[in-house]
C-alpha cells in the first residue's frame, strides 16, 4: 500500500529504511524523498516509524517530567 503517493512510496519501503536505521520522517524523506512534496502523508510515516505527533509530549510524560519543562530550560522573570 502506498504511503507516499507523491513519490510512489509504499510502506513496505519506508519500513526496509526504517530497518536499515532512518528513525525519523526526514531521515526517511532523506532516503526517498517521502514527506518532501505535497507533505500530506508525514503523519503516515510518523505514525508507521511508532512516533505518533504527540510524541515529543509522551516522551516528557514517560520522563516524569512536568509538561512544558523541556521548553523552558530558564525561568521567566517579570518586569
Ligand atoms: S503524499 Fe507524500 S509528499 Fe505528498
Amino acid at each position: 500500500m502506498y504511503i507516499c503517493s507523491c513519490f510512489g512510496i509504499t510502506e513496505e519501503q519506508v519500513r526496509e529504511h526504517a530497518d536499515t536505521g532512518a528513525c525519523t520522517p526526514r531521515q526517511i524523506a532523506s532516503a526517498c524523498k517521502a514527506g518532501t512534496d505535497c507533505g500530506s502523508c508525514v503523519r503516515r510515516i510518523q505514525t508507521l516509524l511508532g512516533r505518533g505527533p504527540n510524541q515529543r509530549h509522551q516522551d516528557v510524560l514517560v520522563a516524569g517530567l512536568p509538561v512544558g519543562a523541556e521548553r523552558a530550560p530558564f525561568a521567566v522573570e517579570a518586569a
